[in-house]
């Protein structure tokens, strides 16, 4: 008998004979689902969610002992462990997914309603004859007017450049996309009426192709952010900017070429039918009568030329804030004519509309008790809800999440290392892809740091131990060989240093300082946290364990902690579909208390305190 499982988010559908595990038909159906240790030590590291108790084997000791009474109760399971009796879907949690398979975009979709600033309004205007000589412009001003709405206003020579092709090919009917009053695309009727979310990162930028008309996600992209050749993180390119006369026009014009293209790969996509949900014919970035755009501060400003010298500087003032349309060809972005740019509004200087966006699609506004919401990058931006209050900080948490600054770091690419464990004193690696290992991504260091501590090679200062069999003497002090040399694919040791740790150490003792300062301001210790959500790429990615073991997370059960995956591009995608969310979007931004880290009186003893392991 074989039997239907369907793989989500990745799309994949294959039939397997009953009895195989979750695991094996992940394989067979090539899907990067993660399994450190192949279902030997119980790593944890294969959790999914299941759509049916029934369709599966009932949990056995091994799956009793690593997952929680709670995550069993909402279907979760160990692929390894579990073996499929009939048909079922599996969810894979993003921190399950090994890195090819990640784009970089997906992330947990709350339901809302629609309520899009631009609506589709489709007229059939008169045959031109030659006794009825009118322009088309005139002609679907003209009907228009009879249709009671106002004559449009100029000529959005964009649109007029496209009007003769539509409706001719289109028996004279044209689909036009309304924002009020205002025409702002002309699109074949039935076609779809786009919009562009886009969340700038400072390290990678994602972008969402949206039919405005049903909310449907027609294609999605991650790409690099091309100003990282300026600078690795927001200091580095505020520096640029300060040193090289138009480097602010420098990393504009990047930045917009960088989404020029995407929209148009974007497109591509969804003319391919390669989008998630629906083929949606041939479009073009023409089509887009809508982009919301979201991004840090320094993101947001040099996005829209906006000066940034006074963001390097205290008290690092935005240069505005509030949330803004712009018309996009004043920015220079190809879309429709008569598009228009939605930025949602900053907090201040380094807590910006990426933010609220991720608040926004967490759904902060419902009563959320106390809990802390993190964005994981370069900088990490921390807020805290509790009896009513929203207070917000950032932590300049830097790049070593990225694998920079590592000896052996490198990005979530092929080879990268990306789980680390120690299994009876030995080092047990998995690489992206199954690759030779090349070197080792944020998520295996935080794995390997949190597996030191475990296992006694280190001390809670990050110092080896000297007498453990895994620690040796390198070239610049004592170091652990994570894979040797005869095993990597360039020949030479992997090797984690002291300095790595250093740098490890920084970053999670930034990011728990910012957390321990905003419980702080609001008089809460840590274990009265309910719920702890994790957006952004790494954080995502990351096993939730090790960040707990390291220090770099509050000890709560595993059940309070929930990773949503890039929340700031949903939200960013929320705002474009709906006025509604625009509009307590604002409200996130109004009712949030900023808490400035750099001055605050507390900032160094909490720092040195998280520091330690
Ligand atoms: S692979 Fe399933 S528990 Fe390790």
């Amino acid at each position: 008998m074989t039997i239907a499982v369907d793989f989500q988010p990745v799309g994949r559908n294959i039939s397997v004979e009953a009895g195989v595990t979750v695991l094996e038909a992940s394989r067979a159906a090539g899907v990067g689902l993660s399994a450190v240790c192949g279902g030997e030590t119980g790593c944890g590291s294969c959790r999914v969610r299941l759509s049916s108790d029934a369709a599966v084997s009932p949990p056995n000791s091994m799956e009793r002992d690593i997952l929680s009474v709670e995550e069993l109760a909402q279907g979760l399971r160990l692929a390894c462990q579990t073996r499929i009796r009939g048909s079922l879907r599996v969810d894979i949690p993003p921190e399950s997914l090994t890195a090819p398979q990640r784009t970089q975009v997906e992330g947990e979709e709350l339901p809302f309603e629609l309520d899009p600033p631009v609506t589709a309004h489709t007229v059939q205007l008169k045959e031109a004859t030659q006794t009825d000589q009118r322009s088309d412009w005139e002609r679907l001003s003209d009907a228009l007017v009879t249709a009671g709405k106002v004559k449009p206003r100029g000529y959005p020579l964009g649109m007029v450049r496209q009007l003769p092709g539509i409706l001719r090919e289109n028996d004279w009917q044209v689909q036009m996309g309304l924002r009020g009053e205002e025409i702002v695309s002309v699109s074949a009727p039935d076609s779809p009426l786009l919009g562009l979310a886009i969340d700038i990162g400072t390290t990678k930028i994602a972008g969402y192709l949206v039919d405005l008309k049903s909310g449907q996600t027609l294609a999605m992209q991650g790409i690099m952010n091309p100003q990282i050749g300026h600078g690795e993180d927001i200091m580095a390119r505020i520096a640029f900017v300060m040193k090289q006369p138009a480097g602010d026009r420098q990393l504009q014009k990047a930045v917009v070429d960088a989404l020029n293209q995407l929209a148009l790969d974007l497109c591509r996509q969804a003319s391919m039918g390669n989008g998630n949900h629906a083929d949606a014919g041939g479009v073009t970035p023409l089509q887009i009568a809508e982009v919301v755009v979201v991004g840090n501060t320094a993101m947001h400003h040099l996005f829209l030329g906006l000066p940034v010298r006074q963001l390097g500087m205290a008290p690092y003032i935005a240069a505005a804030s509030a949330a803004m349309d712009v018309k996009a060809n004043e920015i220079g972005l190809s879309v429709s004519d008569g598009a228009v740019v939605h930025l949602l509004p900053l907090i201040a200087g380094f807590v910006g509309g990426d933010h609220v966006s991720m608040l926004l699609a967490t759904d902060i506004s419902s009563d959320t008790g106390n809990c802390i919401y993190l964005d994981i990058g370069t900088n990490t931006e921390v807020t805290l809800t509790t009896g009513g209050r929203t207070l917000s900080c950032s932590t300049a948490s830097g790049p070593a999440f990225e694998g920079a600054h590592i000896k052996d770091g490198m990005r979530a690419a092929e080879g990268a290392i990306e789980r680390v464990r120690i299994v009876n004193n030995r080092i047990v690696v998995q690489t992206i892809n199954d690759e030779k290992p090349v070197g080792i991504c944020g998520s295996g260091i935080l794995d390997a740091i949190a597996q030191f501590k475990l296992a006694g090679v280190m001390n809670p200062r990050g110092a080896f131990e000297a007498g453990h069999p895994l620690v040796r003497e390198g070239e610049r002090g004592l170091e652990v060989v994570l894979v040797a040399g005869v095993e990597t694919k360039h020949g030479r040791d992997i090797v984690l240093t002291r300095k790595d740790v250093s740098e490890i150490q920084l970053a999670k003792g930034a990011i728990r300082a910012g957390i321990e300062l905003l419980l702080l301001e609001a008089g809460l210790s840590a274990d009265r946290l309910e719920q702890v959500i994790i957006a952004g790429a790494f954080g995502s990615f990351i096993d939730v364990n090790s960040a707990i073991a390291i220090g770099m997370f509050p000890l709560l059960p595993r059940c309070c902690f929930r990773q949503v995956g890039n929340a700031a591009g949903i939200g960013a995608k929320m705002a474009l579909l709906s006025l509604s969310k625009r509009g307590e979007a604002q409200e996130i931004a109004r009712k949030n208390e900023y808490l400035e880290l750099s001055n605050h009186g507390e900032f160094t003893n909490e720092f040195t305190r998280a520091m330690r392991f």
